[in-house]
């Protein structure tokens, strides 16, 4: 534990007062959507994020969020990434997905159709430990059919080669929506036609006066009008096929064994076998299989030249040789060697990638890709310093874990609860009083200041 003076013990108090008034505030109808204006819909990850932040202070709706979320988990066990604020206005939301063209889809409850980084396992165990032996036991019993359906259904629909390593066919299934790796392969695809059309006539001018987010945000922190239409365009194609996975894998737009996804669904998996464990139940052996299977094959995404893992083209095996912060999630799935986790921490504390003044960077400062301002494309996010806080420490990097946590601390106590921050100056970005950035606070506070 960090040792304080009274002064700032009342600091961090403080801190942590105002981070539980954002959750507050983005609070609808005891559910907490990631922040008012910007994000109204309830979303995967966040919601876990946000499970694990109020978990330290009201149990029961911590529960709530990660129960109410799998409400929306799909017939075959797929929990699809957005949940649709039913308010009138947010019609054309949820017809731009049209969740209902999908016969596995939960009745009357509008969803997306795509997925995002399997952090239930995470939230689970750590609601669990709030509590007593026997009210875990119930908890678990709670969500433990759900979670291994969904972990059953990555395995079944999206670990193609079945080696293992889970396919994403979508860049906002990474969390890291407009991370350079998926960006650039976007990038090379061809441009659909009427986006051209947009280019060539100058009305793409016009569209980005239309943006829903420039009212929220400045432009030069978000995707671009271009990457923008471009990422909608690839989520048409999916819907067209009514989210249907072999469908859209025939002739997929992109298929991408992703590093922050498998790395978030090792931990996930080794957090499952726990949870099974203490509720004595067995998990199906092909899933164990699998779920060894993931662990042995992440290093297969380490480019022995590069000495650096990338996410690789599923069909191809090529790598997607951009940098991001990805490579160092590793860290966070237990699975990789104590050695080669030391690798990663020597590029955690490097100047040139990602030792900066307000770390961790999205993009290492040295990328061409680096835009410190923009939105996974440089600046740094409160969940991925949470990540890779937690990994250090479960790889015997306590001292490291531990600076980083006051670092990521003090960062949002000099800037406030916003989305992502500039590395170098600190300065915030995004939409403010983001749920996650105020969550993982809460829980970073609770560990290292306490
Ligand atoms: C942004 C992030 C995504 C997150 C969403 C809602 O789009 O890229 O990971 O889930 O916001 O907060």
């Amino acid at each position: 534990m960090a040792k304080t003076n009274n002064d700032s013990k009342n600091s961090y108090q403080n801190l942590n007062l105002q981070a539980r008034a954002v959750l507050s505030l983005n609070s609808i109808n005891g559910l907490v959507i990631p922040a008012r204006g910007l994000y109204p819909h309830r979303v995967l990850w966040d919601s876990c994020f946000i499970g694990i932040g109020l978990s330290h202070y009201d149990i029961e709706a911590s529960k709530r969020q990660i129960l109410s979320f799998l409400d929306a988990q799909w017939s075959d066990g797929m929990v699809p990434h957005i949940i649709f604020n039913s308010a009138p206005r947010y019609f054309w939301d949820r017809f731009n997905w049209r969740s209902w063209l999908s016969p596995l889809s939960v009745k009357g409850l509008p969803t997306s159709g795509i997925t995002q980084p399997p952090m239930f396992a995470e939230a689970v165990y750590r609601i669990g430990s709030k509590l007593t032996k026997t009210e875990r036991q119930i908890w678990y019993k709670s969500v433990f059919d759900k979670l291994v359906r969904y972990h059953s259904w990555l395995y079944e629909n999206r670990d193609l080669k079945g080696d293992g390593l889970i396919t994403l066919i979508h860049p906002w299934e990474t969390g890291l929506d407009n991370t350079p790796p998926w960006l650039a392969s976007l990038n090379r695809r061809h441009t659909p036609l009427f986006i051209n059309l947009l280019v060539w006539s100058g009305l793409i001018k016009i569209g980005d006066h239309l943006r829903i987010d420039g009212k929220y945000v400045d432009f030069n922190q978000r995707s671009t009008s271009i990457e923008a239409l471009r990422l909608y365009g690839a989520q048409r194609i999916i819907r067209r096929k009514r989210y249907n996975n072999s469908k859209i894998l025939k002739k997929p737009m992109f298929a991408i064994e992703d590093l922050a996804y498998n790395s978030i669904f090792i931990r996930a998996n080794s957090l499952l076998r726990e949870i099974a464990l203490e509720i004595d139940q067995t998990l199906p052996k092909s899933l164990l299989i699998s779920m060894s299977k993931t662990e042995t094959n992440l290093d297969e995404l380490w480019d022995i030249n590069a000495k650096t893992y990338y996410p690789r083209n599923e069909k191809y095996g090529y790598f997607l040789k951009e940098d991001s912060v990805a490579a160092l999630l590793p860290l966070y799935s237990g699975a990789i060697s104590k050695e080669r986790a030391e690798h990663l921490l020597v590029k955690l504390n490097d100047k040139q990638k990602y030792n900066t003044v307000f770390p961790v960077p999205s993009v290492p400062v040295s990328s061409k890709w680096f835009k410190p301002m923009r939105y996974w494309q440089g600046p740094s996010w409160i969940n991925i310093n949470w990540l890779l806080i937690d990994g250090l420490k479960r790889y015997g990097f306590v001292k490291e874990a531990e600076n980083l946590a006051i670092q990521t601390i003090e960062l949002v106590k000099k800037s406030g609860f916003y989305e992502y921050f500039n590395p170098i100056t600190g300065q915030p970005a995004g939409v403010k009083n983001f749920s996650w950035t105020a969550a993982l606070i809460i829980d970073l506070i609770e560990e290292y200041i306490g």
